[in-house]
């Protein structure tokens, strides 16, 4: 398995999950699997992974026989241990977004400077819209809210107009090169000035959550996740955008407060990377860790 990915917040994932000898952890987000063979190597001998990832492209490294990989939703969590036939899981991690094998490959259009086609779905074999049926058929409120909630887009107004003005024109954004183009000319044309940054990285953001239903993926399954759970397992999940940070706080402080709690908080605050974490892989920058305990 060749990735480039780098886990981030490992050690802090190692301590709360706390794997020990023979016992089975879920990984619903295995990318480049970093957290994935950590965690195995606690379990062994006998302990399971199941790493599941949406991603067909994620591929089965054969060499770990007590590493199972699904290629599905994590959204399906609940069908996918129950078909696996584990009962007892001490364990599950999500690590939510792109991995930065996904970012480099530029396939489906992951990638900005890509000339491919503009699709941003993890599996391509899914139902869902591709961003580019999303640019070519959403009504301008709905793209107007998508780069707004999705994205805290300065220039969603902006973006959106200019979509809909070409879209009335006949000309369609297909490619992702087309659509860093259209963000960059709205940049230039308010700020007169080149920013470091892509100034396209939000809209791409926005149109992936949209796209992947990435919202609805993580309130599917943080209820399973907790059901699943054996008493004393724990749920880490690991965000990088304030929307699924607050729809996780939300959620487990809900639960932690019910009269009859299923689970308690462990990490009243999110834990960070530390400052030379950011140092070394600067997209653990934005990374905001939060762990519940079943009860
Ligand atoms: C940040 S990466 C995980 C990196 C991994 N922890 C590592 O250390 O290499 C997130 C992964 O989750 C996958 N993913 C995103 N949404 C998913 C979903 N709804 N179901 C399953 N996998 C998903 C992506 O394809 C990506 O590979």
């Amino acid at each position: 398995m060749t990735t480039i990915h780098e886990p981030v917040l490992l050690q802090e994932i190692l301590d709360g999950l706390n794997p020990q000898t023979n016992q089975n952890y879920v990984d619903c987000t295995f990318g480049g699997g970093g957290h994935s063979l950590a965690i195995l190597e606690k379990v062994k001998p006998s302990g399971q992974v199941i790493g599941i990832d949406w991603d067909p492209t994620v591929v089965q490294n054969s060499q770990n026989e007590n590493l199972i990989l699904v290629n599905d939703n994590y959204r399906n969590l609940k069908k996918i241990i129950n078909g696996l036939g584990i009962s007892k899981i001490n364990g599950i991690l999500l690590d939510l977004g792109l991995s930065s094998d996904q970012l480099g490959s530029g396939a489906r259009g992951f990638s900005f400077q890509s000339e491919g086609f503009l699709d941003l779905r993890y599996d391509p074999k899914s139902d869902r819209p591709t961003a580019a049926d999303i640019l070519r058929t959403y009504s301008e409120k709905e793209l107007l809210e998508i780069f707004k909630n999705y994205g805290e887009e300065p220039l969603a107004w902006q973006i959106t107009k200019k979509i809909i003005t070409q879209r009335e024109q006949g000309e369609f954004i297909e490619t992702a090169d087309m659509l860093v183009q259209l963000v960059s000319d709205e940049y230039r044309k308010k700020y007169r000035s080149r920013s470091k940054h892509n100034p396209a990285t939000r809209v791409f953001q926005a149109l992936r959550i949209a796209v992947n239903d990435e919202f609805g993926n993580i309130k599917n399954v943080l209820p399973d996740a907790v059901n699943l759970l054996a008493a004393g397992g724990r749920l880490a999940v690991i965000s990088f955008h304030s929307g699924e940070d607050r729809i996780v706080k939300h959620f487990f402080k809900k639960e932690a407060i019910k009269e009859e709690p299923k689970i308690k908080i462990i990490t009243k605050k999110p834990i960070i990377a530390s400052e030379n974490e950011i140092k070394m892989n600067p997209r653990s920058r934005s990374a905001k860790l939060r762990i519940i305990e079943k009860i």
